[in-house]
């Protein structure tokens, strides 16, 4: 069963005397219990669609047209605020790279996640404590009954992190959505926070989407993986097809910027405009 179905997305922004096309009408299906990777360079169009299916897209310059954009069976592009608001948090939730700004430094960790709690569910502050707590102890963060007093800027990057997700998961969401959720981080603090999440995913059955520039890192993570370029999607396959018959030059080029898999190959090749003609001939 799909939860979430986009069809002929568009977004674009208006610059001036320009207009910035951003997402070129793309189509897209998330099954329940699914795992999907986004990959794709800086800039190709990651953030803003799913910033646009949650329902946050609410830059006065954007301009956001779709034949459809469903979660759940609601049509996202039909409900007035009040609903969406509804959606985001019980039916999807969304994690930053920057989980600093996603806390307000004036209220300690305990007290956010029990707040958004008791928005969504009828219980009362004591209780919603002890759930934060547990969903705390979840994410692995050690002495979470001191921790909930904690404010922000006392977590390590991390730890906030840590109680972002603990966060997004307060109302056990259908689907979570990780918009580069460890790219600030360093990389043994990433690697447990990614296992932290299929973990997660993989205990609650919810959808799960994970958005990266970096294809090594979903590489283990995920079932299925849309390859994103400028605006377009270049590739929608399972996994190991991905890595095994990339169809496109840009994922092969992806794949051989993985950091190990080529020794002294870092940087993304440069894509030729031969190739860049053909994908925009066929798309
Ligand atoms: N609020 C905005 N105003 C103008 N342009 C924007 C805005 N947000 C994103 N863009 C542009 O849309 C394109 C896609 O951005 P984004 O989705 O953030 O890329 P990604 O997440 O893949 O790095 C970029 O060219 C970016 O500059
Ligand atoms: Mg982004």
């Amino acid at each position: 069963m799909s939860l979430v179905k986009v069809k002929n997305l568009k977004i674009s922004f208006k610059q001036y005397d320009n207009i910035v096309h951003a997402v070129r009408g793309i189509s897209f299906e998330i099954n329940q219990g699914e795992s999907l990777g986004i990959v794709g360079e800086s800039g190709s169009g990651k953030s803003v669609t799913f910033m646009t299916v949650m329902g946050l897209m609410n830059s006065p310059t954007s301009i956001v047209e779709a034949d459809l954009i469903e979660i759940d069976g609601i049509n996202v592009l039909d409900q007035s605020k009040e609903n969406i608001k509804k959606i985001r948090g019980k039916i999807a939730a969304m994690v930053f790279q920057d989980s600093m700004t996603s806390f307000d430094p004036l209220h300690t960790i305990g007290y956010q996640i029990a707040e958004t709690i008791i928005t969504h569910k009828n219980i009362d502050k004591k209780e919603a404590l002890k759930k934060a707590e547990h969903l705390l102890e979840r994410v692995e963060i050690q002495n979470a009954d001191k921790v909930l007093n904690y404010y922000p800027h006392q977590l390590s990057g991390g730890m906030l992190q840590r109680s972002m997700i603990a966060m997004a998961l307060s109302c056990e969401p259908k689907l979570l959505i990780a918009d580069e959720p460890t790219t600030a981080l360093d990389v043994t603090v990433q690697a447990q926070i990614l296992q932290l999440l299929t973990d997660i995913q993989q205990e609650t059955n919810m959808s799960f989407v994970m958005i990266t520039h970096d294809l090594g890192v979903i590489a283990e993570t995920v079932d299925r993986v849309l390859v994103m370029y400028s605006g377009k999607i270049m590739e929608n396959s399972n996994v190991f097809d991905i890595f095994n018959q990339p169809k496109h030059p840009y994922t092969k080029a992806l794949i051989d910027s993985i950091p190990g898999r080529e020794p002294g190959k870092k940087r993304l090749k440069e894509i030729s405009k031969e190739d860049r003609d053909l994908w925009y001939a066929g798309t």
